[in-house]
């Protein structure tokens, strides 16, 4: 297969890749880490397939240096992972734990080092438990925290960090976490999780003013949304309406007031909850962004549900004949479609593509290596589609594939694998799928200007 070409992103394109602090750090108990709704939320019998906890993940916190001379090898401009709040402070608010933030230094001095810019995101699901048992996102008191840590993390990194990023899809944390209770903090309740969305919020613009204030440096900050197309499963009029009220529940209610809209009045109505407005709360929210990240995995396919809870519809599983082991649709025009919308219907003037990636059940051959074709075809489909969009006038800068290492993928434990690198979790061993050496490159073609490299799969 022909490399995709990548001419439309331009020489100064930013390739990268993703992770975040629960799901590869490990060390859950060391150097004064607090325990976070996820460590407590693992606990809860039959939340995580196989009873998996990230205490040990992919040990990176020991093993960074060699995580890092990976992301050398594969040539990558940058690299985002989260920043533990309870490894930082680990009360939720108040005294700063300096072995915490220490560890982030040293990562951040390596990867600047190795040629790697970091891309630092505040809040990647790990809400210190602390702050869970005086009611988490619920409560105001949660965003002002946010923004106190945020500040803490900004004055000690932003000589070098100039990437920030508030929250990681927040819609997880609010409608995962607090109305279908899958994730952390395990929640079902309309009302909380409209009030969760509504802090995560505030939150965000709290933090992004404190990020502003305390670095020392340039700072270009964003927020990374999930988002999906949401196509009507028929052209009926109740499933027209239904998938208008996903797109509502998926994207504007997550866009619309970051960028200055407001929250959308259709929805209001379908949830029927009060926001914990206090007045000037929209004007912090809507916060100047240099940038929107966008998280892409799959499409929505919506059908009216009556009789399901608000906001009442249902998803159907896409048409297209290849799935991943999440079961997720492979889909990549969907992305395009989206980047697209962003550029045309919300004016964002910088996009990145914050992650995109897919879980196969990927094994070591024999020989050392690890073929998976299925996560290649799928990079390559996204990237084309990316490069439509940019060709198309969609201001994208960057891509991330999520993610650098197979690791702990939430209520799904560590059976579903997302790396470009392979993870053996009792040897701790990594090594470099053939998606890995693919994705090195098509980086690697792209720098040199290079666009019809044959693929070696
Ligand atoms: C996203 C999350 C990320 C990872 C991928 C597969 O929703 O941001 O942590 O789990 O999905």
């Amino acid at each position: 297969m022909p490399a995709p070409d990548t001419a439309a992103f331009g020489p100064g394109f930013t390739w990268g890749v993703a992770t975040s602090a629960y799901q590869i750090e490990g060390a859950a108990a060391e150097d004064g880490r607090s325990p976070s709704i996820w460590d407590t939320f693992c606990k809860v019998p039959g939340a995580i397939d196989n009873g998996d906890d990230g205490t040990a993940a992919c040990d990176h916190y020991h093993r960074w240096p060699e995580d890092v001379a990976l992301m050398r090898g594969l040539g990558v401009d940058s690299y985002r992972f989260s920043v533990a709040w309870p490894r930082v402070v680990p009360g939720g608010t108040g005294p700063v734990n300096p072995a915490g933030l220490a560890f982030y230094d040293r990562l951040v001095d390596a990867l600047l080092e190795a040629g790697i810019r970091p891309n630092a995101t505040l809040y990647h699901w790990d809400l210190p438990q602390v702050l869970q048992d005086r009611g988490g996102w619920s409560q105001r008191a949660t965003a002002e925290a946010f923004a106190e840590y945020s500040g803490v993390v900004a004055a000690a990194l932003g000589d070098r960090v100039t990437e920030w990023s508030t929250l990681n899809e927040p819609l997880c944390s609010a409608w995962i976490g607090h109305l279908e209770g899958l994730m952390a903090p395990g929640v079902r309740d309309l009302g909380t999780a409209v009030r969760a969305s509504f802090h995560l919020h505030l939150g965000h613009g709290l933090a992004a003013q404190a990020v502003r204030a305390a670095s020392p440096g340039p700072v270009r900050l964003g927020i990374v949304n999930n988002l999906s197309t949401c196509e009507p499963a028929t052209d009926s009029a109740a499933d027209l309406a239904a998938a208008r009220r996903a797109d509502g529940h998926i994207n504007r209610w997550w866009l619309d007031p970051v960028l200055g809209r407001g929250y959308p009045q259709d929805m209001l109505d379908v949830y029927g909850v009060d926001l914990p407005d206090q007045g000037n709360d929209l004007a912090t929210i809507a916060q100047p962004l240099d940038w929107m990240g966008v998280n892409y995995y799959f499409r929505q396919i919506i059908a009216d549900a009556p009789d399901a809870a608000a906001p009442h519809f249902r998803q159907l599983p896409g048409p297209n004949r290849e799935h991943t082991a999440m079961g997720w649709e492979v889909h990549a025009a969907g992305l395009e479609e989206l980047l697209l919308r962003l550029t045309r219907e919300y004016g964002v003037r910088e996009l990145l593509v914050t992650e995109n990636g897919a879980a196969y059940q990927d094994t070591v051959a024999a020989d050392g290596t690890v073929s998976d074709p299925g996560r290649t075809a799928y990079l390559e489909q996204h990237l084309a589609a990316c490069a439509r969009a940019a060709a198309a006038g969609a201001p994208l800068t960057g891509y991330y594939a999520w993610s650098l290492l197979d690791n702990f993928e939430w209520a799904y434990g560590y059976d579903k694998r997302f790396g470009l690198i392979h993870v053996d979790y009792p040897t701790q061993r990594r090594t470099v799928k053939a998606s890995g050496h693919r994705y090195a490159q098509i980086i690697a073609a792209h720098r040199s200007g290079a666009t019809d490299v044959a693929s070696t799969h």
